[in-house]
């Protein structure tokens, strides 16, 4: 059985003080909810420190939004995966839609910061989705694979045993426009079948994250699919009420 793991993404988002509320409210659901679920949050880099002292001995687990493929060196601006590690993150989100557009992340690129994330004791969390035309054209599941196989390439399906994967549809992104139960699962399923293909055992142990607007509304048919282990959440996961909603849904679905 997978556990289900429902995670906040902050992406640019918070203040010294919102960040103590929202910690201080979800420590305690994510105590109630460990048993069943995992609850984690990705904050900004800056602010991960702070969560680390506000959680450290909860349940509530941690991560960061993104990870240099370098330990250490002239990368002015970036953060390493054993700086991350050394400040208690469990996970890093790689290759989330915003930093693929805005950043030019490339699936080789993205590949590698999943190797460094993994070899540096860190879950990475691989964001993979496809554009409102490439749906329209019928063409999520291409661009989906080139995602996965740009990882199985440079680090082997066994990879994925350490792993979580979410599927985010561009075009739900923060748009309200939540991808239907069954569009999702379809999705889910697909992508579980595709790893099938390189590894049945792995293919069925990997954590299938779905993020998208995913919200209270939302969440408890979503986290209902068969494929569908929980959110990657973004707008949703700054309000502690909205977010303590998704993850009663992941309790109830576990
Ligand atoms: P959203 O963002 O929940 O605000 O749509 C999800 C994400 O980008 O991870």
């Amino acid at each position: 059985m997978r556990k289900p793991l429902v995670m906040g993404n902050w992406k640019l988002n918070g203040t010294k003080d919102s960040v103590t509320a929202l910690v201080n409210a979800l420590v305690p659901a994510a105590n109630d909810a460990s048993a069943k679920a995992d609850v984690a949050v990705c904050a900004p880099a800056v602010f991960i420190g702070m969560v680390e002292n506000l959680a450290q001995g909860s349940k509530l687990l941690w991560g960061s939004e993104d990870c240099d493929v370098h330990t250490s060196g002239a990368y002015t601006g970036e953060n390493s995966p054993t700086m991350l590690k050394e400040f208690g993150c469990t996970y890093a989100i790689v290759g989330h839609s915003e930093r693929r557009d805005y950043h030019k992340e490339s699936n080789e690129c993205v590949a590698a910061k999943y190797k460094a994330a993994q070899e540096n004791g860190l879950i990475p969390v691989l964001c993979v989705g496809e554009s409102e035309q490439e749906f329209d054209a019928g063409k999520t599941m291409d661009v989906v694979k080139a995602e996965l196989k740009a990882v199985i390439d440079l680090c082997g399906i066994e990879s994925f045993a350490n792993a979580v994967i979410a599927y985010e549809p561009i075009w739900a992104i923060g748009t309200g426009k939540t991808a239907t139960p069954e569009i999702a699962q379809k999705v889910h399923s697909d992508i579980r079948a595709y790893l099938a293909s390189f590894d049945a055992e792995v293919a069925a142990k990997v954590q299938i994250l779905y993020g998208g607007s995913c919200n209270a509304k939302t969440a408890p048919e979503l986290f209902s699919q068969a494929d569908i282990d929980g959110g990657l959440v973004g707008g949703a996961s700054l309000k502690a009420d909205d977010f303590k909603s998704i993850i009663a849904a992941a309790v109830a679905n576990a």
